[in-house]
């Protein structure tokens, strides 16, 4: 009894030290080699390109403190991406709502300050009968057309009256569905889309801010109240809008003479901001590589990494699938047609107000509205002619560009041997999802690639934690900045 009695707290302390040993690896940064890092990094951009919803919760909690030592390690970039979207995953599986963010939708909410998510009192109840007044008045931007994209709830509605607010600090954009019944047109609807752009006119080493709210009308189409806080939940914003707001694609002939003048400089002011973030809500890294490399749009939707003037939001594996397929194959929007002869037929719809009367745009329009998505250009070209606005040549021309060479690819050789943009997009859009794990796999692994790898310490070295702060320590800045802030003040 008594030997036992000596040995039981010898046992418990060896314990109680391995225990401690082993809780401070898992509160630090392993000890790994250089070597051994690589091959870890490997295996995580592999499984996060594997799967979206993958996540590995030690990365999150440990990056932290591991930062200095693979920054030593020449790591730090090579890092980056995985770190930030293992953090960024765990957030939003372990606390995001319907929007999809790193947050709760209530935090998001509530996030934004208060004057970025409030309507201006003259639409506090609601879009008032005499708002184009309303809006001559206040230097408002008008815009009312029918989406081609989106059917709005309660009635599937794709009629919208778009207002912009021009501000000092944000640039609202609050967009009412309204009634989408040519005998009813009075008939109240419910949802107000609310976009604010909090945009860096005034401090140009911010980048600008993108909000996004909804309110929910009463059946009377009055008192909209903010979802959230009405208890519901928003849509998930991001997955039509990876680089906050964006262009409208109007039904060709559902907007007037006016209003086309208005579209053009609402499409500036949306192209004028840069970069968009979304308020610290969401990482666009966390999301697999930015698609379509093959395709050509990474030139553009690269999440601002490419130095092309248009660069963007990426299309990524949060990107709703079936709105990148009707922008490519119905609105033919996307890619961007760099080709002249490809590019007349859009210059065609979007002068379709000025070649029309008030009067006959209002009948063309009423006959577009039944068509079928696929078939809205190739109908307005038809009815354009049969007004007598183009010719039979220059018909038979826009058919070309839409439905390509009736012996393609047999005429290879003989003059307008096109595909088609209908064709030759909707090739694009079903390959656009080919082998996306796989390169997102490569996108996660991209800066640990041997020659892209800045040189660092030798393979063995370990660091100490304590050597904060060197060149790429930024990035954790924004993984962390928000639930655990890095110490401040041991700057050098
Ligand atoms: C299913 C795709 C989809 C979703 C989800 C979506 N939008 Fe949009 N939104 C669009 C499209 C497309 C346009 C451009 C208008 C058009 O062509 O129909 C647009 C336009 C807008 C506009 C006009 C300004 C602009 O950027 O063009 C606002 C404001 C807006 N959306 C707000 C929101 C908010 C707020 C949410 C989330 C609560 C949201 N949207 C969710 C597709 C979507
Ligand atoms: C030359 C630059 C460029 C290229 C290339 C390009 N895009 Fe875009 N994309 C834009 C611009 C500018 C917008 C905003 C205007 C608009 O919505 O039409 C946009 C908008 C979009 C949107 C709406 C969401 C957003 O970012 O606002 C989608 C979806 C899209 N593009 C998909 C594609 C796809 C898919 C490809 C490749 C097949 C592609 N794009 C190629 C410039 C480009």
């Amino acid at each position: 009894m008594k030997r036992l009695s000596i040995k039981l707290p010898l046992v418990l302390g060896a314990c109680l030290l391995i225990l401690m040993t082993q809780v401070s690896i898992a509160a630090g940064c392993p000890s790994k080699s250089k070597t051994e890092w690589l091959s870890f990094f490997k295996e995580e951009a592999d499984k996060l390109g594997a799967s979206t919803n993958y996540y590995n919760k030690e990365i999150a909690s440990y990056a932290k403190k591991c930062i200095p030592t693979w920054n030593i390690l020449g790591l730090g970039q090579c890092s980056k991406r995985i770190a930030i979207a293992s953090e960024a995953r765990y957030k939003t599986k372990t606390k995001g709502g319907s929007m999809g963010w790193e947050m709760s939708d209530k935090d998001y909410v509530n996030g934004i300050p208060k004057k970025l998510r409030t309507l201006p009192q003259e639409l506090s109840d609601g879009l008032p009968e005499n708002y184009r007044e309303i809006a001559k008045n206040k230097g408002w931007k008008v815009f009312k057309y029918r989406s081609r994209t989106v059917p709005n709830p309660p009635r599937s509605s794709y009629n919208r009256v778009l207002l912009v607010v021009p501000g000092p600090e944000d640039d609202k954009y609050i967009q009412f569905t309204i009634s989408d019944d040519l005998s009813k047109p009075n008939r109240p609807e419910r949802l107000i889309d609310f976009i604010s752009v909090e945009h860096n006119k005034n401090n140009p080493n911010k980048k600008a801010q993108v909000h996004f709210t909804q309110f929910w009308r009463n059946s009377s189409g009055k008192k909209p109240v903010d979802k959230i806080h009405g208890g519901d939940g928003y849509d998930s914003c991001y997955s039509c809008h990876p680089n906050g707001v964006r262009e409208l694609s109007p039904e060709p002939g559902s907007y007037n003479k006016e209003d086309a003048k208005s579209l053009l400089e609402i499409k500036k002011m949306m192209s004028s901001y840069g970069e968009q973030e979304f308020n610290g809500a969401l990482h666009r890294e966390a999301w697999g590589a930015p698609k379509g490399s093959e395709q050509g749009c990474v030139k553009c939707h690269n999440n601002y990494q490419g130095k092309h003037l248009q660069s963007r939001g990426a299309i990524n594996s949060r990107t709703s699938s079936m709105h990148v397929k009707h922008k490519m194959t119905q609105d033919f929007s996307m890619p961007v047609s760099s080709l002249n002869s490809e590019r007349e037929i859009f210059e065609l719809m979007d002068k379709i107000p000025y070649l029309l009367t008030e009067s006959e745009r209002l009948a063309f329009h009423k006959k577009m509205r039944k068509e079928d998505q696929n078939d809205k250009f190739q109908f307005a070209v038809d009815e354009l002619f049969k007004l007598g606005k183009i010719s039979e040549k220059e018909k038979s021309r826009y058919h070309l560009i839409l439905k390509g060479h009736p012996d393609y690819p047999n005429c290879l050789g003989q003059p307008d041997c096109f595909m088609g943009i209908d064709k030759k997009y909707t090739q694009m859009a079903s390959a656009l999802d080919s082998n996306y794990a796989q390169s997102s796999k490569d996108y996660y692994f991209e800066n640990c690639k041997e020659d892209n790898l800045v040189s660092g310490a030798d393979d063995e070295l370990q660091v100490d934690s304590s050597q904060r702060r060197s060149g790429v320590r930024g990035f954790i800045d924004r993984i962390f900045g928000v639930d655990n802030p890095t110490p401040q003040g041991s700057e050098q």
